[in-house]
Protein backbone atom coordinates (compact mmCIF):
# COMPACT_ATOMS: atom_id res chain seq x y z
CA UNK A 1 0.00 0.00 0.00
CA UNK A 2 1.40 3.57 -0.98
CA UNK A 3 1.85 5.88 2.11
CA UNK A 4 3.25 8.53 0.27
CA UNK A 5 1.12 11.02 -1.71
CA UNK A 6 1.61 9.85 -5.47
CA UNK A 7 2.84 13.07 -8.01
CA UNK A 8 -0.44 12.45 -9.61
CA UNK A 9 -2.38 13.38 -6.47
CA UNK A 10 -0.44 16.26 -5.62
CA UNK A 11 -0.85 17.67 -9.23
CA UNK A 12 -4.74 17.26 -8.78
CA UNK A 13 -4.24 18.68 -5.18
CA UNK A 14 -1.98 21.23 -6.57
CA UNK A 15 -5.25 22.34 -9.25
CA UNK A 16 -7.73 22.82 -6.25
CA UNK A 17 -5.12 25.19 -4.48
CA UNK A 18 -5.09 27.36 -7.86
CA UNK A 19 -8.87 26.82 -7.65
CA UNK A 20 -9.26 28.11 -4.04
CA UNK A 21 -6.48 31.06 -5.22
CA UNK A 22 -8.40 32.09 -7.81
CA UNK A 23 -11.78 32.77 -5.50
CA UNK A 24 -10.01 33.94 -1.98
CA UNK A 25 -6.42 35.60 -3.54
CA UNK A 26 -5.45 38.96 -2.96
CA UNK A 27 -8.69 39.89 -1.07
CA UNK A 28 -7.35 39.90 2.26
CA UNK A 29 -9.21 36.92 3.28
CA UNK A 30 -8.11 35.64 6.32
CA UNK A 31 -7.37 31.81 8.28
CA UNK A 32 -6.95 31.15 11.90
CA UNK A 33 -6.22 27.89 12.95
CA UNK A 34 -6.97 26.90 16.26
CA UNK A 35 -4.52 24.06 17.57
CA UNK A 36 -5.12 21.33 21.22
CA UNK A 37 -2.79 18.62 21.84
CA UNK A 38 0.55 17.33 21.17
CA UNK A 39 3.52 18.71 19.59
CA UNK A 40 2.56 16.42 16.28
CA UNK A 41 -0.88 18.36 16.27
CA UNK A 42 1.38 21.63 16.37
CA UNK A 43 3.23 20.77 13.63
CA UNK A 44 0.57 19.36 11.50
CA UNK A 45 -1.36 23.04 11.94
CA UNK A 46 1.83 24.94 10.99
CA UNK A 47 1.43 22.81 7.79
CA UNK A 48 -1.96 23.51 7.56
CA UNK A 49 -1.50 27.09 7.28
CA UNK A 50 1.24 26.39 5.00
CA UNK A 51 -1.58 24.97 2.51
CA UNK A 52 -3.83 27.77 3.63
CA UNK A 53 -1.48 31.08 2.78
CA UNK A 54 -0.97 28.88 -0.59
CA UNK A 55 -4.41 29.05 -1.39
CA UNK A 56 -4.31 32.92 -0.60
CA UNK A 57 -5.54 33.07 2.78
CA UNK A 58 -3.10 35.58 5.40
CA UNK A 59 -2.43 34.14 8.64
CA UNK A 60 -4.71 35.80 11.88
CA UNK A 61 -4.21 35.27 15.55
CA UNK A 62 -7.84 36.69 16.14
CA UNK A 63 -10.25 34.26 15.22
CA UNK A 64 -13.45 36.75 14.80
CA UNK A 65 -11.83 38.39 11.69
CA UNK A 66 -11.15 35.01 9.96
CA UNK A 67 -12.43 33.58 6.78
CA UNK A 68 -12.18 30.40 7.75
CA UNK A 69 -11.58 28.61 10.90
CA UNK A 70 -9.90 25.10 11.58
CA UNK A 71 -9.54 23.29 14.35
CA UNK A 72 -7.22 20.67 15.09
CA UNK A 73 -8.78 18.32 17.48
CA UNK A 74 -7.20 16.00 20.15
CA UNK A 75 -8.51 12.89 20.87
CA UNK A 76 -6.01 11.57 23.82
CA UNK A 77 -8.38 12.14 27.16
CA UNK A 78 -11.85 13.07 27.54
CA UNK A 79 -11.10 16.84 28.60
CA UNK A 80 -8.55 17.58 25.47
CA UNK A 81 -12.08 16.16 23.19
CA UNK A 82 -14.14 18.60 25.73
CA UNK A 83 -12.45 21.07 24.88
CA UNK A 84 -12.36 20.86 20.93
CA UNK A 85 -16.07 20.62 21.24
CA UNK A 86 -16.26 23.75 23.40
CA UNK A 87 -14.06 25.67 20.67
CA UNK A 88 -16.16 24.49 18.29
CA UNK A 89 -19.48 25.41 19.26
CA UNK A 90 -17.97 28.85 19.74
CA UNK A 91 -17.16 29.24 16.45
CA UNK A 92 -20.63 28.59 15.67
CA UNK A 93 -21.90 32.40 16.12
CA UNK A 94 -19.08 33.50 13.38
CA UNK A 95 -21.10 31.24 10.49
CA UNK A 96 -24.40 32.66 12.04
CA UNK A 97 -23.34 36.00 11.52
CA UNK A 98 -21.42 35.22 8.24
CA UNK A 99 -22.46 32.28 6.78
CA UNK A 100 -19.67 32.72 3.78
CA UNK A 101 -17.17 31.66 6.25
CA UNK A 102 -15.65 28.30 5.81
CA UNK A 103 -15.59 26.49 9.24
CA UNK A 104 -13.12 22.51 9.04
CA UNK A 105 -12.13 20.47 12.16
CA UNK A 106 -9.43 18.41 11.35
CA UNK A 107 -7.32 16.29 13.78
CA UNK A 108 -7.47 12.91 16.15
CA UNK A 109 -11.11 13.50 17.20
CA UNK A 110 -12.13 13.73 13.83
CA UNK A 111 -10.93 9.90 13.23
CA UNK A 112 -13.61 7.90 15.29
CA UNK A 113 -16.49 6.90 13.83
CA UNK A 114 -19.27 8.82 16.53
CA UNK A 115 -17.26 11.89 16.70
CA UNK A 116 -17.47 12.43 13.27
CA UNK A 117 -21.36 11.43 12.83
CA UNK A 118 -21.62 13.69 16.24
CA UNK A 119 -19.84 16.32 14.03
CA UNK A 120 -22.47 15.81 11.24
CA UNK A 121 -25.42 15.88 12.87
CA UNK A 122 -25.00 18.07 15.96
CA UNK A 123 -22.74 20.59 14.36
CA UNK A 124 -24.18 21.63 11.05
CA UNK A 125 -22.54 24.60 10.24
CA UNK A 126 -18.93 22.37 9.87
CA UNK A 127 -18.20 22.06 6.25
CA UNK A 128 -15.65 19.39 6.79
CA UNK A 129 -13.56 17.17 8.69
CA UNK A 130 -10.26 16.19 7.62
CA UNK A 131 -8.28 12.89 9.32
CA UNK A 132 -4.61 13.70 10.23
CA UNK A 133 -3.38 11.40 7.07
CA UNK A 134 -4.90 13.32 4.58
CA UNK A 135 -3.89 17.22 5.47
CA UNK A 136 -3.25 17.35 1.76
CA UNK A 137 -6.78 17.57 0.68
CA UNK A 138 -7.51 20.10 2.42
CA UNK A 139 -7.35 22.44 -0.18
CA UNK A 140 -10.54 20.37 -2.20
CA UNK A 141 -12.49 20.49 0.81
CA UNK A 142 -12.26 24.41 1.00
CA UNK A 143 -13.07 24.66 -2.29
CA UNK A 144 -16.12 22.10 -2.19
CA UNK A 145 -16.87 24.38 0.66
CA UNK A 146 -16.62 27.72 -0.96
CA UNK A 147 -18.75 26.52 -4.09
CA UNK A 148 -21.40 25.07 -1.75
CA UNK A 149 -20.79 21.49 -2.09
CA UNK A 150 -22.13 18.71 0.03
CA UNK A 151 -20.47 18.74 3.21
CA UNK A 152 -17.43 16.33 3.27
CA UNK A 153 -16.51 14.40 6.57
CA UNK A 154 -13.18 12.37 5.58
CA UNK A 155 -13.49 9.09 7.56
CA UNK A 156 -11.78 6.31 5.99
CA UNK A 157 -11.77 7.64 2.90
CA UNK A 158 -8.99 7.77 2.28
CA UNK A 159 -5.66 6.05 3.69
CA UNK A 160 -3.19 7.72 6.13
CA UNK A 161 -0.49 9.37 3.81
CA UNK A 162 3.01 10.55 4.10
CA UNK A 163 2.54 13.79 1.80
CA UNK A 164 6.76 15.87 1.30
CA UNK A 165 6.77 19.26 0.23
CA UNK A 166 3.75 20.60 2.09
CA UNK A 167 5.37 24.04 3.11
CA UNK A 168 4.98 24.78 7.00
CA UNK A 169 4.37 28.27 8.64
CA UNK A 170 6.79 27.77 11.79
CA UNK A 171 5.06 29.51 14.76
CA UNK A 172 8.74 30.18 15.35
CA UNK A 173 12.29 31.11 14.11
CA UNK A 174 14.53 29.46 16.21
CA UNK A 175 12.33 26.67 17.52
CA UNK A 176 11.06 23.84 14.94
CA UNK A 177 9.51 20.37 14.92
CA UNK A 178 10.12 17.38 12.45
CA UNK A 179 7.87 14.89 12.38
CA UNK A 180 10.09 12.02 11.15
CA UNK A 181 7.32 9.12 11.65
CA UNK A 182 3.60 9.13 12.05
CA UNK A 183 1.44 6.51 13.32
CA UNK A 184 1.70 3.77 15.71
CA UNK A 185 1.63 0.28 15.86
CA UNK A 186 1.92 -0.54 19.64
CA UNK A 187 -1.91 -0.43 20.99
CA UNK A 188 -1.17 0.00 23.88
CA UNK A 189 -4.59 -0.80 25.82
CA UNK A 190 -5.51 2.45 27.20
CA UNK A 191 -4.68 4.71 24.11
CA UNK A 192 -6.55 6.04 21.31
CA UNK A 193 -3.80 7.38 19.32
CA UNK A 194 -3.21 4.15 16.77
CA UNK A 195 -7.07 3.84 16.36
CA UNK A 196 -6.90 7.90 15.46
CA UNK A 197 -3.16 7.86 13.61
CA UNK A 198 -2.83 4.81 11.55
CA UNK A 199 -0.36 2.56 11.24
CA UNK A 200 3.72 3.71 10.93
CA UNK A 201 4.56 5.71 8.63
CA UNK A 202 8.26 6.66 7.99
CA UNK A 203 9.11 9.43 6.55
CA UNK A 204 12.25 8.69 3.86
CA UNK A 205 15.81 9.49 5.79
CA UNK A 206 16.96 11.60 2.45
CA UNK A 207 13.71 14.11 3.19
CA UNK A 208 14.27 14.57 6.98
CA UNK A 209 18.34 15.25 6.81
CA UNK A 210 17.28 18.29 3.66
CA UNK A 211 14.68 19.51 6.06
CA UNK A 212 17.14 19.52 8.88
CA UNK A 213 19.71 21.10 6.62
CA UNK A 214 17.38 23.59 5.89
CA UNK A 215 16.41 24.48 9.31
CA UNK A 216 20.39 24.62 9.82
CA UNK A 217 20.98 26.90 7.31
CA UNK A 218 18.17 29.08 8.52
CA UNK A 219 19.62 29.10 12.03
CA UNK A 220 17.03 27.15 13.80
CA UNK A 221 18.24 26.53 17.06
CA UNK A 222 15.99 23.97 18.81
CA UNK A 223 15.23 21.06 16.57
CA UNK A 224 12.40 18.14 17.96
CA UNK A 225 12.24 14.93 16.07
CA UNK A 226 8.63 13.97 16.17
CA UNK A 227 6.78 10.59 15.97
CA UNK A 228 4.66 8.44 18.55
CA UNK A 229 7.65 6.31 19.12
CA UNK A 230 10.59 7.46 16.96
CA UNK A 231 12.49 4.19 18.21
CA UNK A 232 10.71 2.47 15.08
CA UNK A 233 11.77 4.77 13.02
CA UNK A 234 12.15 3.48 9.41
CA UNK A 235 11.01 -0.25 10.55
CA UNK A 236 8.13 0.26 7.62
CA UNK A 237 10.73 1.53 4.75
CA UNK A 238 12.60 -0.43 2.18
CA UNK A 239 16.26 -0.35 3.42
CA UNK A 240 15.26 -0.54 7.10
CA UNK A 241 17.27 2.28 8.31
CA UNK A 242 17.07 2.90 12.13
CA UNK A 243 16.87 5.77 14.32
CA UNK A 244 20.44 5.20 15.15
CA UNK A 245 21.20 5.56 11.69
CA UNK A 246 19.20 8.68 11.49
CA UNK A 247 20.85 10.16 14.20
CA UNK A 248 24.59 9.03 13.36
CA UNK A 249 23.67 11.17 9.99
CA UNK A 250 21.96 13.87 11.68
CA UNK A 251 24.81 14.23 13.49
CA UNK A 252 27.37 15.46 10.26
CA UNK A 253 24.79 18.09 9.84
CA UNK A 254 26.67 21.20 10.87
CA UNK A 255 25.11 23.69 13.23
CA UNK A 256 24.36 25.10 16.86
CA UNK A 257 21.65 23.80 17.77
CA UNK A 258 19.75 21.24 20.44
CA UNK A 259 17.67 18.06 19.24
CA UNK A 260 14.89 16.94 21.08
CA UNK A 261 13.12 13.32 20.20
CA UNK A 262 9.78 13.26 21.03
CA UNK A 263 8.86 10.83 22.18
CA UNK A 264 10.23 6.96 22.54
CA UNK A 265 8.94 3.49 23.96
CA UNK A 266 11.40 1.69 26.23
CA UNK A 267 10.34 -1.48 24.78
CA UNK A 268 12.31 -0.49 21.31
CA UNK A 269 15.51 1.44 23.21
CA UNK A 270 18.33 -0.05 21.19
CA UNK A 271 21.73 -0.06 22.52
CA UNK A 272 22.62 1.63 19.30
CA UNK A 273 20.26 4.62 19.90
CA UNK A 274 21.54 5.20 23.26
CA UNK A 275 24.96 5.28 21.92
CA UNK A 276 23.89 7.24 18.97
CA UNK A 277 22.24 10.31 21.40
CA UNK A 278 25.31 10.13 24.07
CA UNK A 279 27.26 10.84 21.20
CA UNK A 280 26.27 14.00 19.41
CA UNK A 281 26.19 16.73 22.24
CA UNK A 282 23.23 18.32 20.44
CA UNK A 283 20.66 15.10 21.69
CA UNK A 284 22.82 14.08 25.12
CA UNK A 285 21.13 16.74 27.16
CA UNK A 286 17.88 15.58 27.38
CA UNK A 287 15.79 12.44 26.92
CA UNK A 288 12.02 11.36 27.19
CA UNK A 289 11.15 8.03 27.90
CA UNK A 290 7.53 7.43 28.58
CA UNK A 291 7.04 4.85 31.80
CA UNK A 292 3.39 4.69 32.22
CA UNK A 293 3.37 2.91 35.40
CA UNK A 294 5.64 1.32 38.09
CA UNK A 295 3.62 -1.92 38.52
CA UNK A 296 4.77 -4.56 36.16
CA UNK A 297 1.36 -6.20 36.76
CA UNK A 298 -0.06 -2.94 35.65
CA UNK A 299 2.26 -2.60 32.48
CA UNK A 300 1.25 -5.99 31.29
CA UNK A 301 -2.28 -4.77 31.31
CA UNK A 302 -1.26 -1.65 29.64
CA UNK A 303 0.36 -4.21 26.34
CA UNK A 304 3.70 -2.18 27.23
CA UNK A 305 5.80 -4.89 26.35
CA UNK A 306 8.75 -3.92 29.03
CA UNK A 307 8.92 -4.42 32.66
CA UNK A 308 10.69 -2.24 35.20
CA UNK A 309 13.59 -3.92 35.02
CA UNK A 310 14.24 -3.43 31.51
CA UNK A 311 13.27 0.62 32.00
CA UNK A 312 15.48 0.64 34.63
CA UNK A 313 18.34 -1.11 33.00
CA UNK A 314 17.54 1.70 29.97
CA UNK A 315 17.77 4.81 32.56
CA UNK A 316 21.35 3.07 34.06
CA UNK A 317 22.54 3.18 30.34
CA UNK A 318 21.44 6.73 29.82
CA UNK A 319 23.02 7.71 33.16
CA UNK A 320 26.57 5.97 32.67
CA UNK A 321 27.19 7.56 29.56
CA UNK A 322 25.67 10.88 30.27
CA UNK A 323 25.39 11.55 34.51
CA UNK A 324 23.71 15.20 33.55
CA UNK A 325 20.90 13.94 31.32
CA UNK A 326 17.77 15.50 32.08
CA UNK A 327 15.26 12.59 32.53
CA UNK A 328 11.55 13.43 31.35
CA UNK A 329 8.60 10.61 31.67
CA UNK A 330 4.88 10.45 31.30
CA UNK A 331 2.88 8.51 33.74
CA UNK A 332 -0.93 7.21 34.50
CA UNK A 333 -2.38 7.18 37.13
CA UNK A 334 -5.63 5.34 38.49
CA UNK A 335 -5.30 2.85 34.91
CA UNK A 336 -7.99 0.26 35.14
CA UNK A 337 -7.58 -2.36 38.14
CA UNK A 338 -4.42 -0.69 39.82
CA UNK A 339 -4.15 -1.73 42.83
CA UNK A 340 -2.82 0.65 46.01
CA UNK A 341 0.21 -1.77 45.84
CA UNK A 342 0.61 -1.15 42.19
CA UNK A 343 0.20 2.40 42.52
CA UNK A 344 2.87 2.38 45.38
CA UNK A 345 5.18 1.07 43.52
CA UNK A 346 4.94 3.97 41.09
CA UNK A 347 5.78 6.02 43.74
CA UNK A 348 8.84 4.02 44.74
CA UNK A 349 9.92 4.07 40.61
CA UNK A 350 9.69 7.89 40.64
CA UNK A 351 11.73 8.43 43.73
CA UNK A 352 14.58 5.93 42.62
CA UNK A 353 15.00 7.25 39.25
CA UNK A 354 14.71 10.97 40.43
CA UNK A 355 13.08 12.47 37.38
CA UNK A 356 13.48 16.05 36.29
CA UNK A 357 9.97 16.72 34.91
CA UNK A 358 6.83 13.94 34.88
CA UNK A 359 4.02 14.34 32.51
CA UNK A 360 1.11 12.47 34.85
CA UNK A 361 -2.14 12.14 33.71
CA UNK A 362 -5.35 10.99 35.19
CA UNK A 363 -6.73 7.61 33.92
CA UNK A 364 -8.98 8.41 31.28
CA UNK A 365 -11.31 6.13 29.94
CA UNK A 366 -11.57 6.16 25.52
CA UNK A 367 -14.28 4.04 23.86
CA UNK A 368 -12.56 1.62 21.18
CA UNK A 369 -9.61 0.64 23.44
CA UNK A 370 -9.50 -2.42 25.28
CA UNK A 371 -8.90 -0.69 28.47
CA UNK A 372 -12.43 1.28 27.90
CA UNK A 373 -14.09 -2.27 29.26
CA UNK A 374 -11.63 -2.99 31.99
CA UNK A 375 -12.56 -2.61 35.38
CA UNK A 376 -12.78 1.15 36.15
CA UNK A 377 -11.54 2.60 39.54
CA UNK A 378 -13.71 4.92 41.25
CA UNK A 379 -13.20 8.87 40.52
CA UNK A 380 -12.28 10.09 43.83
CA UNK A 381 -9.93 7.31 44.16
CA UNK A 382 -8.24 8.14 40.46
CA UNK A 383 -8.14 11.66 41.96
CA UNK A 384 -7.33 10.78 45.60
CA UNK A 385 -3.92 9.11 44.03
CA UNK A 386 -2.94 12.01 41.58
CA UNK A 387 -2.60 14.13 44.59
CA UNK A 388 -0.36 12.04 46.22
CA UNK A 389 1.76 11.49 43.61
CA UNK A 390 1.98 15.31 42.48
CA UNK A 391 3.35 15.57 46.62
CA UNK A 392 5.62 12.90 45.80
CA UNK A 393 7.25 14.52 42.49
CA UNK A 394 7.12 18.23 43.56
CA UNK A 395 9.52 17.23 46.63
CA UNK A 396 11.93 15.63 43.99
CA UNK A 397 11.49 18.62 41.45
CA UNK A 398 12.28 20.69 44.57
CA UNK A 399 15.28 18.86 45.22
CA UNK A 400 16.40 18.21 41.85
CA UNK A 401 16.11 22.16 40.98
CA UNK A 402 17.80 23.02 44.20
CA UNK A 403 20.75 20.90 42.90
CA UNK A 404 21.27 23.31 39.90
CA UNK A 405 21.81 26.60 42.16
CA UNK A 406 25.37 27.89 40.93
CA UNK A 407 25.86 26.39 38.53
CA UNK A 408 25.96 27.47 35.00
CA UNK A 409 23.50 27.01 31.96
CA UNK A 410 23.61 27.45 28.46
CA UNK A 411 19.96 28.28 27.80
CA UNK A 412 17.55 28.83 24.17
CA UNK A 413 15.89 32.68 25.17
CA UNK A 414 11.96 31.62 24.54
CA UNK A 415 11.37 35.76 24.68
CA UNK A 416 9.98 38.11 27.40
CA UNK A 417 8.08 36.70 30.34
CA UNK A 418 4.58 38.11 30.61
CA UNK A 419 3.85 40.94 33.08
CA UNK A 420 7.59 42.30 33.40
CA UNK A 421 9.33 44.35 30.73
CA UNK A 422 13.31 42.71 31.39
CA UNK A 423 12.22 39.36 32.00
CA UNK A 424 13.21 36.54 29.89
CA UNK A 425 12.19 32.92 29.75
CA UNK A 426 14.48 30.19 28.78
CA UNK A 427 15.38 26.89 28.37
CA UNK A 428 18.40 24.57 28.93
CA UNK A 429 19.54 22.29 26.96
CA UNK A 430 17.68 19.84 29.14
CA UNK A 431 14.74 21.04 28.83
CA UNK A 432 14.64 22.83 31.94
CA UNK A 433 12.79 26.83 32.55
CA UNK A 434 14.60 29.19 33.37
CA UNK A 435 13.84 33.35 34.20
CA UNK A 436 16.69 36.17 34.11
CA UNK A 437 16.39 39.65 33.68
CA UNK A 438 18.25 41.36 31.10
CA UNK A 439 18.84 44.71 29.64
CA UNK A 440 18.77 43.05 26.21
CA UNK A 441 16.74 41.42 24.10
CA UNK A 442 18.56 37.85 23.55
CA UNK A 443 15.27 35.69 21.99
CA UNK A 444 16.26 33.01 19.67
CA UNK A 445 20.09 32.89 21.09
CA UNK A 446 22.07 31.04 23.61
CA UNK A 447 23.59 32.56 26.28
CA UNK A 448 24.78 31.20 29.51
CA UNK A 449 22.83 31.85 32.92
CA UNK A 450 23.80 31.47 36.80
CA UNK A 451 21.15 29.89 38.22
CA UNK A 452 20.36 31.92 41.54
CA UNK A 453 17.43 30.62 43.17
CA UNK A 454 14.93 27.75 42.33
CA UNK A 455 11.20 26.34 43.66
CA UNK A 456 9.60 23.93 42.63
CA UNK A 457 8.28 25.07 39.60
CA UNK A 458 11.10 27.75 38.70
CA UNK A 459 14.43 28.39 38.27
CA UNK A 460 15.82 32.10 38.37
CA UNK A 461 19.28 32.72 36.92
CA UNK A 462 21.25 35.71 35.86
CA UNK A 463 22.98 36.10 32.73
CA UNK A 464 26.84 35.66 32.42
CA UNK A 465 28.71 37.27 29.55
N1 LIG B 1 -5.65 8.50 29.77
C1 LIG B 1 -4.66 9.19 30.37
N2 LIG B 1 -3.46 9.41 29.80
C2 LIG B 1 -3.25 8.88 28.58
N3 LIG B 1 -2.18 8.92 27.77
C3 LIG B 1 -2.47 8.26 26.63
N4 LIG B 1 -3.72 7.79 26.68
C4 LIG B 1 -4.23 8.16 27.89
C5 LIG B 1 -5.47 7.95 28.54
N5 LIG B 1 -6.46 7.27 27.98
C6 LIG B 1 -0.92 9.57 28.14
C7 LIG B 1 0.26 8.59 28.13
C8 LIG B 1 1.03 9.03 26.90
C9 LIG B 1 0.75 10.50 26.90
C10 LIG B 1 1.03 11.18 25.61
O1 LIG B 1 -0.62 10.58 27.21
O2 LIG B 1 1.02 8.79 29.29
O3 LIG B 1 2.41 8.73 27.00
FE1 LIG C 1 -0.31 5.50 22.44
FE2 LIG C 1 1.31 3.53 23.22
FE3 LIG C 1 1.36 4.37 20.66
FE4 LIG C 1 2.33 5.95 22.60
S1 LIG C 1 3.15 3.94 22.01
S2 LIG C 1 0.93 6.56 20.92
S3 LIG C 1 0.97 5.49 24.32
S4 LIG C 1 -0.35 3.37 21.69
Amino acid sequence: MAIFVSPEEKLKQDKYISAVLSLVGGQGKKAFVYTLGCQQNEADSEKIMGLLLQMGYEKTDDEKEADILIVNTCAIREHAEKRALSIIGRFKHYKVARPDIVIGVCGCMTAQEHRANQLKHSYHYVDFTLGTGALHLLAELVLNALSKGKRRFLLDEETPKIAEGLLPVRESSFRAWVSIMYGCNNFCTYCIVPYVRGRERSRKMQDILDEIRELAKKGYREITLLGQNVNSYGKDLEDKPTIADLLNEIAKIEGDFIIHLMTSHPKDASREMIEAITKDKRTKSHFHLPLQSGSDAVLKRMNRHYDTQRYLDIIKELKSKNPDIVLTTDIIVGFPTETEEDFQKTLDIIKEVEFDTIYSFIYSPRKGTPAYSMEQISEDVKHERYERFCQVQNEIANKLNQKMQGKIYRVLVDGKSKGNEKMYTSRTEGNKIVHFECDTDHTGQFVNVKITRADTFNLFGEIIN
